[in-house]
């Protein structure tokens, strides 16, 4: 099971603070266990590996068959935020590193559109999109997101010309509320397969309902072994203890936070396949817990790059931070770097050495490093990348989020703060209603 070892916190935070912290985390755990508190309507994401229907998997299976057969090669999954960030970190996480570039091609792949507006991010995923076999998967909770919106319509378009009207409803599914919404209607109308995503379970939090799933079996992974992992954490993660995974996490940083004003946290990785975990993250804690003016900012570096980059700021610069360490024990590929009998490079004290190894002992020096310069360091670790530990490390953050936003004293699971550009935007762009709007915000320009 993951491990969060708080060891690197501790030159920075007496004892007994701590202990204050974990009674307040284990009073949050209460809250949230107790499905009482607020945002409780949006608790559907914590059973969602022991409830979700066999049926669900069952008929995400079968699409993924289905398309398998038809030659399909490429997949545009369209959404943003939650209906985004899930799928793309698991596929991400799970990839081969050069899969785009290797020739043996065992499912389709999977891109990502209606996360941004770029009109050239669009006109290129079109030329992509002429030389392959494409469908589609449009998600939207709400089903009136205006980037997901505007990438579907033009996605829609190009396979109804490529392929036909009645055609375009085998390769396009849509992921969306059960009653509502403009996909929804277009959905009903148009004969698409419709997966709900359920009224419970907000957007960042639904990574384990077909908004994740069905991207990512579409990709070709085991969407089994990773609710396998969810389901293992669930159990784990239920249990109250002052050693609860979660608790020790939530207790630790809203310690730094409130006690020694470590007002940002930087999720840091050794492994580039973890890059789209950490924003998935940054979501998940940035719109659980940054409102009501209070908030930990989420931020993440990918190491080791990043410690020629972003190295420099952390070691010696504003001291606002701490950093919280994904860790994995073993890789699943194995280098050996080779004795050379020049040895013109110097690098023969590496001889016989994994490539791992030195992966670790760069980690493990940052890490030294960054409490000698004031950054307090947590770490979760995971044994090995796979789907299983994936599908646990990542419930293991949703879980600790609501132990933690209770704990800060924040409603985990709203997020009002996001529609203030919404209706800026729609004021620009003069969408019928907002007319007053549009006035105002002119006057400003
Ligand atoms: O976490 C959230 O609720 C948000 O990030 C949403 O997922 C995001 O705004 C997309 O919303 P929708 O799925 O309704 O298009």
């Amino acid at each position: 099971m993951l491990k969060v070892n708080v060891k690197g916190c501790e030159p920075f935070v007496e004892a007994a603070k701590y202990e204050a912290y974990v009674q307040k985390a284990l009073d949050a755990f209460d809250v949230l266990q107790s499905e009482k508190g607020a945002g409780n309507d949006f608790l559907g994401w914590k059973h969602l590996s022991t409830e979700m229907p066999e049926s669900i998997l069952d008929d995400i299976e079968g699409i993924c068959a289905r398309w398998k057969n038809k030659g399909i090669d490429l997949v545009i999954a369209i959404g943003i935020g939650g209906s985004y960030l899930g799928a793309k970190c698991v596929i991400e996480a799970l990839s081969h590193n050069f899969a785009k570039q290797l020739k043996r091609k065992d499912a389709p792949e999977v891109v990502f559109a209606g996360n941004n507006l770029s009109e050239e991010y669009l006109a290129e995923l079109m030329d992509l999109a002429s030389e392959r076999n494409v469908a589609c998967i449009v998600i939207s909770k709400s089903g009136t997101t205006t980037e997901p919106a505007v990438a579907f319509r033009i996605v829609k378009q190009f396979i109804e010309t490529h392929y036909g009207k009645k055609e375009a409803a085998q390769r396009i599914v849509a992921i969306t509320d059960a009653r509502k919404g403009a996909l929804k209607t277009l959905s009903d109308q148009e004969g698409y397969k419709t997966f709900v995503v359920p009224d419970n379970v907000g957007g960042r939090f639904s990574v384990f309902t077909p908004v994740g799933l069905l991207p990512i079996a579409a990709a070709g992974f085991d969407i089994r072994a990773l609710l396998e992992g969810v389901k293992k954490a669930e159990k784990t993660l239920a249990v109250k203890s002052p050693d609860n995974p979660a608790v020790v996490y939530a207790a630790m940083r809203n310690c730094l936070f409130s006690e020694l004003g470590k007002k940002v946290e930087i999720l840091v990785n050794y492994n580039p396949k973890l890059t789209y975990v950490a924003e998935w993250w940054k979501q998940l804690y940035g719109e659980s817990e940054g409102k009501d003016g209070t908030g930990i900012f989420p931020a993440s570096v990918n190491n080791t790059a990043d410690l020629h980059s972003m190295g420099q700021f952390i070691q010696e610069g504003t001291r606002v931070m701490f950093e919280t360490v994904l860790h994995v024990d073993n890789a699943q590929r194995n280098v050996v770097i080779d004795s050379d009998p020049q040895n013109l490079d110097q690098l023969n004290f590496l001889s016989g050495k994994h490539v791992e190894h030195c992966n670790h002992m760069a980690e493990l020096g940052t890490r030294i490093a960054h409490i000698d310069g004031g950054v307090p360091q947590i770490e979760v670790s995971i044994e090995t990348l796979d789907a299983k530990r994936l599908g646990t490390m990542l419930y293991f953050f949703e879980f600790a989020c609501g132990v933690s936003a209770y704990t800060l004293g924040v409603n985990p699971f709203n997020q009002p703060g996001v529609e203030a550009y919404k209706k800026n935007m729609f004021a620009l762009l003069e969408k019928p209603g907002y007319e007053e709007a549009t006035k105002a915000i002119k006057a400003r320009l």
